[in-house]
């Protein structure tokens, strides 16, 4: 059996993954040769699918997941699927200033430096309502997500700036707030300030080489129904969302294609400076990012050949200065 075919096998039984081949979707194996990039949360679902889509193109990926069990498993497939010295798992939890610092003396030590940061991971169990959550699942959800992010930017991004090269990437979200089918208000609130550090850097770094986005995986992934969170009390799926897709529901666009996403979005991050993106066009009805739907604007729209893949592509709102 080839060593993909292994790979493959091992994935779908315990990371769950389908094997990868991004041609159907345009791109072409060797785009992003030369670039390192850091994806974290990379262990699982969509930042699996994101370093794999990497490592597919040919970039080297440094994988930075709490999960140590599944990080080492995704090291050892992406390099099985590409080739050895591909991937570098380091377990990092990115709340902590001593891992991002660890994670990214790892990967100079074993790549050089760093051209492009994926920050993705995030926990999705912090998932309560405002009334009645532990303010310590919101200091949780902050310190994933702008904590996280501001360590790792402060990391990573200087190196970017100093070469002139580089991209900033985060995993938003489409619930700007928190609709009450969802009941994820603590989560919410952590992307929320994660975004508005995305958006503040954007404007930080303009003119220097470095390219700043938002990619919003809305519906992207396969998940365990068994594994998610109840929804809140007395709250119920409407029957008629065919499109709107949650966890747990069929519908949802698999991490492979959102991989292929974000290497699109990666080959075109110099337009793409300061947007926020959507894939999955259904989530338009979420007004991302703001609410007000005067702000949101689609100022552009694109089919990759999957049919199953749209991206939208929204303004980042107020503040960014093109
Ligand atoms: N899947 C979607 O439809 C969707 C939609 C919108 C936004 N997002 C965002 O995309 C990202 C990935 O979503 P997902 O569905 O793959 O989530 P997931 O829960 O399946 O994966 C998150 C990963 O982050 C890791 N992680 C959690 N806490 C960490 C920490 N402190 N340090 C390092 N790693 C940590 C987990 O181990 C896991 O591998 C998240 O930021 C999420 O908010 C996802």
């Amino acid at each position: 059996m080839s060593a993909e075919k292994a790979a493959g096998t091992a994935l779908n039984t315990f990371l769950n993954i389908e094997p990868i081949d991004l041609e159907y979707a345009g791109l072409k194996k060797g785009s992003l040769q030369g670039e390192v990039a850091v994806v974290t949360g990379g262990a699982s679902n969509v930042g699996l699918g994101y370093a794999r889509a990497i490592a597919w193109a040919g970039g080297k990926v440094v994988v930075a997941d709490i999960n140590g069990e599944a990080g080492l498993e995704t090291e050892r497939v992406i390099n099985a699927e590409n080739a050895p010295d591909t991937a570098l798992f380091v377990k990092t939890d990115v709340t902590k200033k001593e891992d991002v610092r660890n994670l990214a003396a790892k990967a100079f030590e074993k790549f050089g430096r760093v051209d492009i940061l994926v920050n993705n991971a995030m926990n999705m169990r912090l998932n309560g309502p405002v009334l009645s959550s532990p303010v310590d699942d919101l200091d949780q959800s902050y310190a994933i997500s702008a904590r996280g992010v501001m360590l790792a930017i402060q990391e990573f991004v200087p190196g970017m700036i100093e070469r002139g090269h580089g991209i900033v990437v985060y995993s938003a979200t489409q619930f700007h707030y928190c609709p009450p089918l969802v009941g994820g208000s603590i989560y919410t609130a952590g992307k929320a300030a994660a975004t508005s550090l995305m958006m503040s850097l954007a404007n930080e770094v303009k003119d220097k080489g470095v390219y700043v986005f938002c990619l919003t995986p809305a519906g992207v992934g396969r998940f365990d129904p068994s594994k998610m969170p109840p929804l809140p009390e007395g709250v119920e799926i409407p029957k008629d969302l065919p499109k709107i897709t949650m966890p747990g529901f069929d519908g949802m666009i698999p991490p492979e294609a959102g991989g292929a996403a974000l290497v699109y979005c990666l080959l075109h991050a110099q337009e793409l400076h300061g947007s926020g993106i959507i894939i999955n066009d259904a989530f338009m009805a979420m007004n991302y990012p703001y609410p007000n739907p005067s702000t949101v604007r689609k100022i552009d729209s694109r089919r990759l050949t999957d049919p199953e893949l749209t991206m939208v592509f929204c303004n980042m709102g107020p503040g960014f200065a093109k």
